[in-house]
């Protein structure tokens, strides 16, 4: 089958989950292409027979190019097996507030663009300091140091859980008919 991938990033990560998601699929025989929201070209849904989209949290809230792009084309995506890839540190925390806030982006998302995901998973992100200007780094190590996680700015974190993902695209996958 026809797949489309879909991200949208700021610092790298999701797009990093998202050409894992893409090989993993590509990986069961399927033929897929992999496309960012900001600059799709020919990865519009429309003439793919199932679509992952992934994207990130900043600020509380998914890229605007990416609430855009599924408020747009939500009609073609839900026309199809679909599946959202949410990816946010808040998932990650030992908190379960923080957890159930993470939770709830893709909700947020709902409301705000009318597209309902069939399935989300939950991806912790990562933590770039290496790659961030000074604010964001004050910034990231501040809410970081508050949720006791990491404070050391002299390396990236990355907290993926990716066999879990590989579970959730394995059984995605499983749901759409043989290549
Ligand atoms: C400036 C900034 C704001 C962020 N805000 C949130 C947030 O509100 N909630 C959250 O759970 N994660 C937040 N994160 C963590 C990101 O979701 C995480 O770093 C993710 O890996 C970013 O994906 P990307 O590299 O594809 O942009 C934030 C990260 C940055 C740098």
């Amino acid at each position: 089958m026809n797949v489309l991938v879909l991200y949208a990033t700021v610092e790298g990560q999701t797009r990093k989950i998202a050409e894992h998601v893409a090989a993993r699929i590509e990986g069961q025989g399927h033929m897929v292409v992999l496309g960012d929201v900001r600059d799709p070209g020919f990865a519009v849904p429309g003439t793919f027979e199932a679509i992952v989209l992934c994207a990130p949290i900043h600020m509380g809230r998914y890229p605007e190019a990416f609430v855009r792009f599924v408020t747009d084309w939500k009609t073609a995506i839900e026309a199809v097996p679909n599946a959202l890839v949410s990816i946010s540190l808040a998932i990650h925390s030992d908190n379960a507030e923080e957890r159930a806030e993470a939770e709830a982006y893709p909700i947020h998302l709902q409301h705000k663009s009318g597209y309902h995901p069939a399935s989300v998973h939950h991806a912790a992100g990562a933590l770039k300091f290496l790659e961030y200007d000074f604010f964001k780094r004050f910034l990231m190590r501040r809410i970081a140091g508050k949720e006791g996680g990491p404070v050391d700015t002299s390396r990236d974190y990355e907290f993926t859980d990716w066999a879990a993902l590989d579970q959730f695209i394995d059984a995605f996958a499983g749901q759409i008919a043989q290549p």
